[in-house]
């Protein structure tokens, strides 16, 4: 029995992340109130407990039920009368396993034959000790072996670094067809400001540039996808996202021979400052959506597009394929990650107040009415405008508006919204992009992009 025995700091410190409430080893350290009000209450990094625990994850959890709840929903884990074998692969304390069993609807719950695995016996011994209601079956032990064992139809991958050492057993040991969840926390290394870590680990070049997190999260999905094409599989990206320290993707993982024999015309280049042929070929090739007037700031180019190893406008090789699933992107809604994840509910007669199925949960954590309001807006965050991008989940396009002053006649970069609207009003797509910084994404074609730019100060 791994982890066996109550840890000898029971009852710890307990959290209640979405609707779970969790104990964890006593925190050492104190959150400021900035951190309180952003990741809620808990710790902020694994210095400050014995056990792995990041609280600033809770909103990539968050998603994670969203999607479960989703993928199972659409049918395409199987019919509904048929388990789903999922695996929380890296599991420390079990948080993400607890969630997927306590926040699911009951009849998605009882689908689920979850199994949690991780190499540090203390955390286990955190996680049996917290699942005592939970069905969670739990593994100690190196999960790569472990993995090898069943058709997993969810795999989630959460490592300290980089995951690129636990690709090659999960891509060998999802079933038929699959979801696979993975975070990587080498920002560095992926984003290029790192350049050795990036050749050595993943065998690419990436421009430390204002598209870096985009050429990153492309990077990441190339190099499961080449992973997975040596395994007679094809993945397709349901969900990208990039938070302050971590890149993580959401992809569908299909057993298919014909569909890795593609893996070539999904993966390509990124160039920045592009000629006027480089911008004729990437139209041509379809990975540019706003045509190909001279000069951009930049754009994609196919696999066999000449590339001069020396030119250091390049990035790559990077999937060149879409970032997300309209679908998916559609489905992460406030109103379902409330209804799912959040203890409290607003009423029209009362307000806010408790949601009476997690009365318990409430009155153990001893919250107030400002608590129940942080957990929310915590909950919003995690979704928050992912729904926006959905009708542009294929357009690989994204422009930072501070570029584009130097691209056209006006004296600063355009506000956003009022930007967005007036693409929109003149009959293209447009979203304000979750990003770092100021973008959008839009299928217009450049010098309207420019004209509308410039219109904004009229
Ligand atoms: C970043 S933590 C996981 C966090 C967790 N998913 C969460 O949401 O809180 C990474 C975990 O991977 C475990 N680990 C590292 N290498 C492993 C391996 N080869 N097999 C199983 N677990 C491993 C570590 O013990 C650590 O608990």
């Amino acid at each position: 029995m791994p982890g066996a025995g109550i840890p000898d700091e029971w009852p710890g410190e307990r959290v209640l992340e979405g609707r779970t409430i969790h104990h964890l080893p006593p925190a050492t350290g104190k959150l400021t109130d900035e951190q309180l009000e952003r990741h809620g209450k808990g710790p902020a990094s694994k210095e400050h407990r014995t056990v792995f625990h990041n609280p600033a994850m809770a909103g990539c959890r968050t998603r994670s039920v969203l999607l479960l709840d989703h993928m199972m929903q659409s049918g395409w884990l199987g019919p509904d009368d048929r388990p789903v074998r999922a695996l929380d692969a890296l599991c420390a304390s079990g948080i993400r396993a607890r969630r997927w069993a306590n926040e699911l609807p009951q009849n998605k719950m009882k689908r689920l034959e979850i199994t949690a695995t991780d190499l540090d016996g203390e955390a286990l011994q955190w996680a049996i000790a917290n699942s005592s209601d939970d069905d969670i079956h739990f593994r100690e032990g190196d999960v790569r072996q472990i993995m090898l064992e069943a058709g997993w139809q969810w795999i989630d991958i959460d490592p300290y670094g980089s995951p690129v050492r636990f690709l090659d057993s999960a891509l060998q040991s999802t079933g038929r067809r699959s979801v696979m969840e993975i975070t990587a926390t080498d920002t560095a290394a992926l984003t290029g400001s790192s350049s050795t870590a990036c050749l050595r680990r993943y065998g690419a070049r990436i421009r430390t540039d204002d598209w870096a997190h985009d050429s990153g999260l492309r990077l990441l999905l190339a190099t499961v996808a080449k992973t997975a094409a040596t395994h007679d599989r094809n993945i397709e990206p349901l969900l990208s996202s990039w938070d302050s320290h971590h890149l993580r993707i959401s992809i569908r993982v299909i057993r298919s021979i014909e569909g890795a024999n593609t893996i070539q015309d999904k993966l390509g280049w990124r160039v920045v400052d592009p000629s006027p042929e480089e911008l004729i070929a990437s139209c041509a090739a379809g990975l540019h959506p706003n045509g190909d007037a001279y000069p951009q700031p930049q754009c994609l180019l196919p696999m066999d597009h000449p590339v001069d190893a020396s030119d250091k406008r390049f990035s790559g090789p990077l999937w060149v394929g879409p970032l997300h699933d309209a679908q998916i992107l559609d489905a992460m809604t406030e109103e379902r990650a409330l209804e799912l994840c959040w203890v409290g509910k607003i009423t029209k007669e009362e307000g806010l107040i408790e949601n009476p199925r997690d009365s318990e949960s409430i009155q153990a954590m001893n919250w107030k009415s400002r608590d129940l309001e942080y957990a929310r807006r915590a909950i919003i965050r995690s979704v928050k405008g992912f729904q926006e991008e959905a009708e542009l989940a294929d357009v690989a396009s994204l422009i930072i508006t501070d570029s584009l002053p130097a691209y056209g006649n006006m004296p600063g970069p355009p506000s956003i919204r009022g930007f967005v609207d007036r693409l929109i009003e003149r009959g293209y797509r447009a979203a304000v992009a979750r990003w770092e910084k100021p973008a959008i994404r839009t299928d217009a074609p450049w010098p309207v992009i420019i004209e509308v730019a410039e219109s904004s100060f009229d």
